[in-house]
């Protein structure tokens, strides 16, 4: 029984239109990663950044899955061995795909979170400013986004995932951001067999034993399938 962890960052989510971070056209070419992806810029500007998530996640809502997605709720259900998912990605398009569990480690655009008790609820619509906390009444929602400088969601899990590799994967994610892009370096230290599959060489791509390039939506289903097949 081999134990697959699979990363999954935005370049999974391209093909079901969610722009990515870092490409030409992605969001960081539009919008100030200090303004709208810190905790400084939230108590600077609470409202730009509350839209910013609006948008994103009224954007997410009318996404569907992609064949990715799908192949890799696939893999989960008839994997012969453990399948841990961990995405740096805040829609919620592996859940649409059918995979049962998601760790999010960036947090979600569907929930919120409140910054004085820690309490956190499912949010369908748009945010508002000063928000109260269903738990502890305090105003004091926010989206359930990891912001940097925030530590990520499941690290304990994740490693103990990643101890146990057989096969590490990482779909669609540029390098870039850590701890996501040293999580190759830790699988592989410890035995696993490391693949990428993105459009481009990743800022870490020496790190990987196989590298298979393309769009997410053709290169994934064909690794699930070798991999069903072996
Ligand atoms: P990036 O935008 O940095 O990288 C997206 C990657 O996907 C790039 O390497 C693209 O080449 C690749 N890509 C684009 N289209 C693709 C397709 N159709 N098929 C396969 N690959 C494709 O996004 P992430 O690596 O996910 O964090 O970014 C990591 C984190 O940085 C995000 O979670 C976010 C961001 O700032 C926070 O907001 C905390």
């Amino acid at each position: 029984m081999t134990n697959i962890v699979i990363l999954t960052g935005a370049g999974i989510s391209a093909e079901s239109g969610l722009g990515t971070f870092r490409d030409a056209d992605g969001l960081w070419a539009k919008h100030n990663i200090e303004d709208v992806a810190t905790p400084e810029g939230f108590a600077r500007n609470p409202q730009l950044v509350v839209d910013f998530y609006n948008m994103r996640r009224a954007e997410a809502q009318k996404a569907q899955a992609n064949a990715a997605h799908i192949a890799l709720a696939e893999l989960e259900t008839r994997h012969n061995g453990a399948v841990t998912l961990i995405t740096q990605n805040v829609d919620d398009l592996h859940e649409k795909g059918g995979m049962q569990n998601v760790l999010h480690m960036h947090g979600q655009l569907n929930s919120a979170l409140c910054s004085s008790c820690d309490h956190r609820w499912p949010v369908a619509q748009d945010m508002q400013v000063g928000q109260i906390c269903r738990d502890c009444g305090a105003p004091t929602a926010r989206p359930d986004i990891v912001w940097f400088g925030e530590m990520p969601y499941g690290m304990e899990r994740i490693e103990t995932a990643l101890s146990r590799a057989d096969i590490f994967a990482a779909i669609g994610t540029s390098g870039n951001v850590y701890p996501a892009a040293g999580f190759v370096q830790m699988a592989k230290a410890y035995g696993a067999h490391t693949i990428e599959l993105n459009l481009e060489p990743s800022a870490v791509v020496s790190q990987f034993d196989e590298t298979r390039f393309g769009k997410a939506s053709e290169t994934v289903p064909a690794w699930v399938r070798d991999l069903l097949q072996t």
